[in-house]
C-alpha cells in the first residue's frame, strides 16, 4: 500500500486490484514521477466523468490492494459503480486502466543490457565493467587535442563519439561482489539497505535507491559511470523471491524502474546461476512496446571450448521458457567469444569457428586473453582508466558501437 499523504485529507482505500493492473501502476507511476495514490484518483475522476459503457477488465484473481484518496472519491466511486451496474472491484480496475492508458510511458529512457551466463569464470564481469566503461567514457574529441589523422580515423572518432559520453549504470547483481571489488567498492553489508532491499522489502526501503548508486572514479567518465555495489543480502535473493508475494520475475524491474530516467544505460552484471533473481534479470532486459529492436536485451560472453555451448544451450532454454510464460521477447544482442587463445589449438578455433557460423546471435567480438584486463582487477582500477589504449578497451569500445540503437 502507498503511504498516507503529508497534509490533506484522505481516506483509506482497501479493494482488489488484478495483478498486471496493480504492477503496471506501480511502474508507470515511477517513470512518469507520480505518487500511485494520485495517479489512482485521477483515473477515477476521468472514470467518473465518462458517460458511455467502458470496456469490461479481467478481474479474476484479483489481489488485495490499498491506497489513500481524497476524501469522498470512494464514496462518489462507489455510487456511479451502483449507478452503473458495475462491482466496485470493477469500477476501481476501469479507472486504473483509464489511467494507464491515458498515461504512456515516456519515450524509453534507460536501455537495459544484461551481461549474463550461468557458466562461471567466462568474463561476465570483465565484460558489465568494461562496457559501461565505454559507453560512459568522454567521447574522443573531448579526450585528444590532435587533430584526427586521416579519414578513417575521423571516421572511427565520429563513431565512437555516437556512443560515448552516456549515462551508465552499472548494477553488481552478483552477490559475489566480484565487480564492486574490482571498482573499488564494498558490498553492502547484510541487513543494510540495498537493491535487494528495494526489490524484496520496499516498506523498509529508506533511501532513494539513486542515492546507492556511486560514482566510479576516473576523470574520463565525468560523474556519468555510477554503480550499485553488491549486497550480501543478495545470496538469499533467490529464496526471498520464494516468498515474495507479488510478481516476483518483475522485482528488479520495480527496484530499477525510477532510476531509468537517470541514465542512458543499465548494465546487469548477472551471477552464474539460473534461479529467479536470474529470472527477473531476464525479464528485465525483454523488449519494450516503446523501444526500438536492438536496444535492450541479453550480451552473453562464452568460451571457445565445448562446455560453453552446453551452458548457452541451458541459458537459451531458460530465456525461452520465460519469455513463453510471459509472452515477452527477450532479445540476445549478441555473444563476447572472450578469453580467446589460438595457442590451444583446434579445440579454441574451431569453437570459435562454430560460434561465429551461429549467425544469429551475432559474435559482437572475439577477444583475446590479454593482461590488462587482470591488471586492471588486480589494481582495482577501472580498465579505461588503468589502460585506456589497451586492445581490450579498444574491443570493447568496438562492441559499443556494435551495441548501437540501430
Ligand atoms: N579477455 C580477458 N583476458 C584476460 N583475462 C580475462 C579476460 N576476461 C576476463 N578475464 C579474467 O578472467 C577471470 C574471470 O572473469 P570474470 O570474473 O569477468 O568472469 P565471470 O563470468 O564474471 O565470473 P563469475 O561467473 O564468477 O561471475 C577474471 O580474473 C578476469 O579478470
Ligand atoms: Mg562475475
Amino acid at each position: 500500500m502507498s503511504s498516507p499523504p503529508q497534509g490533506g485529507t484522505r481516506e483509506k482505500l482497501v479493494s482488489k486490484l488484478p495483478a498486471d493492473l496493480q504492477y503496471g501502476l506501480k511502474i508507470r507511476a515511477a517513470q512518469l514521477g507520480v505518487a500511485m495514490q494520485d495517479a489512482v484518483a485521477a483515473g477515477i475522476e476521468t472514470w467518473l466523468g465518462r458517460s458511455g459503457p467502458l470496456p469490461q477488465v479481467d478481474t479474476a484473481g484479483a489481489e488485495s490492494f490499498g491506497t489513500y484518496l481524497p476524501d469522498g472519491l470512494y464514496g462518489r466511486l462507489k455510487d456511479v459503480c451502483r449507478e452503473r451496474d458495475v462491482s466496485y472491484i470493477q469500477g476501481l480496475a476501469q479507472a486504473v486502466a483509464l489511467w494507464l492508458a491515458e498515461h504512456p510511458a515516456a519515450a524509453c529512457p534507460a536501455r537495459r543490457l544484461v551481461v549474463c551466463n550461468q557458466k562461471g569464470g567466462v568474463g561476465k564481469t570483465a565484460i558489465s565493467s568494461s562496457l559501461a566503461q565505454a559507453l560512459a567514457e568522454d567521447p574522443p574529441q573531448n579526450r585528444s587535442r590532435t587533430p584526427a589523422r586521416s579519414r578513417v580515423h575521423a571516421a572511427a572518432t565520429a563513431a565512437a563519439s555516437a556512443v560515448a559520453g552516456q549515462r551508465v549504470l552499472l548494477v553488481d547483481f552478483d552477490p559475489q561482489g566480484h565487480l564492486s571489488h574490482q571498482l573499488g567498492f564494498k558490498a553492502i553489508p547484510a541487513g543494510e539497505e540495498s537493491l535487494i532491499t528495494h526489490m524484496l522489502h520496499r516498506d523498509q526501503a529508506r533511501r532513494d535507491l539513486l542515492e546507492l548508486a556511486l560514482p566510479v572514479d576516473g576523470r574520463r567518465f565525468g560523474g556519468r559511470l555510477r554503480m550499485l555495489p553488491a549486497a550480501f543480502d543478495a545470496f538469499l535473493l533467490d529464496s526471498g523471491l520464494t516468498m515474495f508475494r507479488g510478481p516476483r520475475h518483475a522485482a528488479l524491474e520495480r527496484a530499477l524502474a525510477p532510476l531509468e530516467e537517470h541514465f542512458d544505460a543499465i548494465v546487469i552484471d548477472s551471477p552464474p546461476s539460473l534461479g529467479l533473481a536470474m529470472d527477473s534479470a531476464l525479464y528485465y532486459a525483454r523488449h519494450r512496446e516503446e523501444e526500438k529492436p536492438g536496444s535492450s536485451g541479453l550480451v552473453i560472453p562464452v568460451e571457445a571450448e565445448d562446455t560453453s555451448a552446453q551452458a548457452y544451450g541451458m541459458l537459451i532454454q531458460q530465456t525461452e521458457a520465460l519469455a513463453r510464460d510471459f509472452d515477452i521477447s527477450i532479445e540476445q544482442l549478441g555473444l563476447v567469444v572472450n578469453k580467446f587463445d589460438p595457442r590451444r589449438g583446434f579445440i579454441a578455433t574451431s569453437s570459435r569457428d562454430k560460434w561465429i557460423a551461429l549467425g544469429t546471435p551475432p559474435v559482437l567480438s572475439v577477444v583475446h586473453d590479454l593482461k590488462e584486463q587482470r591488471e586492471a582487477v588486480r589494481m582495482q582500477t577501472p580498465l579505461f582508466v588503468y589502460a585506456p589504449e589497451s586492445e581490450q578497451a579498444h574491443q570493447m569500445r568496438a562492441i559499443a558501437r556494435k551495441l548501437r540503437i540501430p
